[in-house]
């Protein structure tokens, strides 16, 4: 019974995995932390395999060997005080865990910070209620949500928080950091190859933590030296008369909340928006950024994302204006 209990779990967890499709994971690794991370996970699911089979095989041997078929219900023999048999299965679970933790501390050795040096990409990384901010610090650039990094290149980040306690974790890049408000925590993370990976908040921290995800783009240096310089540029001027209106309203109504300048170094309530359009989501990386979602976000914000900071009162004629203001915004 007990066996095809077993089975029974191993058959339903294997349907539920296959169906999961591709997911943010350190199993697909995209940098030495995460390649460090998947080899750990290997051998130890290997050992754990080891021990399953070899403790099956024995619980199987035993219930064969002992099943009771003339139901005489004559108790099988006991090996109550056998000391062979207790020493083995004391010391083997005794040597397995020295394996376990010496193979661990060699990990953390292994994924610990390099020491800095003047070639890094010094990041950082501050959680909002619920949206990711980023500071180059060195490079004067403030975004948000969408992070792009070089390939190769060492990121020092140091991480902080305005409001709660979020977790900055992008599986295939790093392992997860918490943001603690007043405290700076540090990490790092080198990407060796270029694409596009996701992440997602790590610790709950409100109605919208779900919503608060982040997206890594790793560039090729050239990528990157080109999006830096588009970055450092600042904000679009309107032209046209709406242009011109929504530029009043954007620096006025949204200025509480939105900076324009894309080299402050604290944002405020929201996002920078000096280069809004040069991200492809909005709301914490949730939604696609184009004209249609945001309009739909300006009209009303709380059903696309509830409880968040943004509740305002748009006229029809002040969302026409401030589109054609923020389109300009790449
Ligand atoms: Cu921020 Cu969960």
């Amino acid at each position: 019974m007990k066996i095809f209990h077993k089975c029974a779990l191993l058959a339903w967890l294997g349907i539920v995995l296959s169906g999961c499709g591709p997911s943010p994971t350190f199993l697909s690794p995209a940098s030495s932390i995460a390649e460090h991370e998947a080899k750990l996970y290997d051998n130890i699911l290997i050992m754990a395999l080891v021990v399953f089979v070899l403790v099956e095989i024995c619980l199987i041997w035993i219930l064969v060997r002992d099943r009771n078929p003339k139901g005489d219900n004559k108790p099988p023999k006991q090996i109550y005080g056998n000391s062979k048999l207790e020493i083995t299965w004391t010391v083997i679970p005794v040597l397995l865990t020295v394996v376990l933790f010496a193979m661990t501390v060699q990990t953390m050795q292994s994924v610990a910070a390099p020491a800095a040096s003047a070639n890094d990409i010094n990041l950082h990384v501050i959680g909002h209620r619920w949206w990711w901010e980023f500071d180059y610090t060195d490079l004067g650039i403030q975004t948000a949500n969408e992070l792009h990094i070089p390939v190769g290149a060492t990121v020092q980040i140091t991480l902080d928080s305005v409001d709660v306690i979020h977790s900055f974790w992008v599986p295939q890049l790093s392992g997860k950091t918490d943001t603690i408000p007043g405290q700076t925590n540090h990490m790092w993370l080198t990407a060796n190859q270029t694409g596009v990976f996701i992440g997602q908040c790590a610790e709950f921290c409100g109605t919208e933590h779900a919503m608060m995800r982040v997206i890594v783009v790793v560039d090729s240096q050239a990528d990157f030296n080109a999006w830096v310089a588009s970055q450092q540029k600042p904000a679009a001027q309107p032209r046209t008369e709406d242009e011109q209106a929504g530029y009043k309203l954007t620096s006025t109504l949204c200025a509480s909340c939105h900076s324009l300048n894309p080299a402050e170094t604290d944002a405020k309530v929201g996002p920078n928006m000096a280069h809004l359009f040069s991200r492809s989501t909005f709301a914490g990386a949730t939604y696609d950024l184009n004209e249609e979602n945001l309009r739909r976000w300006l009209e009303d914000t709380q059903p696309m994302k509830p409880e968040n900071d943004m509740n305002l009162n748009l006229t029809p004629e002040e969302i026409d204006h401030l589109l054609a203001y923020l389109i300009l915004l790449k």
